[in-house]
């Protein structure tokens, strides 16, 4: 997400981790500390400020029938999403934040907004739950937003597996409701120099590349020059209440669309929240969404040719997306 990816998942928080959150008085003392700032992540603030996002994520929530029912949140950030809820008429929100010092943040912004009845916060990662202790057994919606740019890489998918088989109902409802994964051919040298390097000031520094980023990682796309070299091709599709395996590998064969030299492989995501019609998108055409597009980079660079195709294989697991360019190039009519 935005600046989400770029800056790790929960930060370090677990090495900051104190009594102090059971001491309401040491609250302001908390506050003033540089580094429990430093450990939470600024995309949150950016996250927040995404009114596409929030308005999206409150609408599909509008659109669920939640009266009486048992809701649990996984992620709470700010508490914001838990709070429509809430709003909603939801019997009882559970919502769970894996970073003590936001869960603790949230409680009070829950408190702030007079909805702490409504609401209970647990400072756990959702995959530590136990029903009949942390929250009620057999959970009736479930929401969460953890999706990073390439979709996997937050954790949504362990999270979600592991609520389908210990905490929800079997009916349960589930927002989001499905993603598709869609990838087109990228050319950038200057999204490649993202992530290699060859020499500097007359130095060959290439050794640096031990370092590089093997998986995706994320790219505001408009913020560099690039093009997209190939039609774009949805690759990745599931139904996130029907489904237990995400892993998926298979090949995309892209028609390449001019004359180009092809740095990788540039994917976004289409979230559909609910299915009768609230989607979000972070594909290079959202200019304002803060998630970025994700990107990977292949080691080599291949030289394409307009109306041929070019086959790249990808294998997804519960925590990422791998592209790798199989043929070359490969003419469309042979
Ligand atoms: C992307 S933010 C979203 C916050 C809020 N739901 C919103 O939409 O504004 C995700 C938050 O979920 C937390 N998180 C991610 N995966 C989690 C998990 N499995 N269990 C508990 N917290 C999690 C992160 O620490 C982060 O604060």
């Amino acid at each position: 997400m935005s600046i989400k990816e770029a800056e790790g998942q929960y930060g370090n928080e677990k090495n900051l981790y104190t009594e102090d959150l059971t001491k309401n008085s040491e609250e302001v003392q908390l506050l003033d500390n540089q580094d429990v700032i430093k450990s939470i992540p600024r995309w949150h603030f950016g996250m927040l400020n995404d009114v596409n996002r929030n308005i999206s994520f409150g609408n599909g929530i509008n659109m669920l029938e939640l009266s009486g029912k048992t809701v649990l949140d996984i992620g709470s950030g700010t508490g914001l999403l838990a709070m429509h809820v809430a709003r909603n008429n939801a019997k009882h929100v559970y919502t769970v934040e894996a970073n003590p010092y936001i869960a603790k943040i949230a409680t009070d912004i829950i408190k702030k907004n007079n909805l702490q009845d409504k609401i209970t916060v647990i400072n756990k990662i959702s995959t530590d739950l136990i029903p009949g202790v942390d929250l009620p057994a057999d959970i009736e919606v479930l929401i969460s937003e953890t999706v990073d740019c390439g979709f996997f890489g937050e954790g949504f998918v362990p999270s979600l597996r592991h609520a389908r088989e210990v905490l929800l109902a079997k009916d349960a409802i589930i927002l989001p409701s499905s993603v598709k994964l869609v990838a087109g051919l990228l050319s950038s040298q200057d999204v490649r120099n993202l992530n290699q390097v060859t020499n500097a000031l007359d130095f060959d520094i290439s050794m640096f590349n031990t370092f590089s980023t093997q998986g995706y990682f994320p790219v505001r796309l408009n913020s560099w020059e690039n093009k997209l070299v190939s039609n774009e091709v949805m690759f990745y599709e599931r139904i996130l209440s029907e489904t237990d395996n995400f892993k998926q590998t298979g090949v995309i064969d892209f028609v390449v669309t001019e004359n180009a030299v092809v740095d990788g492989v540039v994917f976004w995501f289409e979230l559909t929240l609910v299915e009768e019609g609230v989607m979000i998108t972070n594909s290079p055409d959202n200019k304002t969404t803060h998630w970025m597009q994700a990107v990977q980079i292949f080691d080599h660079s291949i030289n394409v040719v307009k109306g041929e195709s070019c086959s790249v294989k990808y294998t997804t697991s519960d925590m990422a997306v791998d592209f790798e360019a199989v043929t070359t190039v490969k003419s469309q009519k042979s």
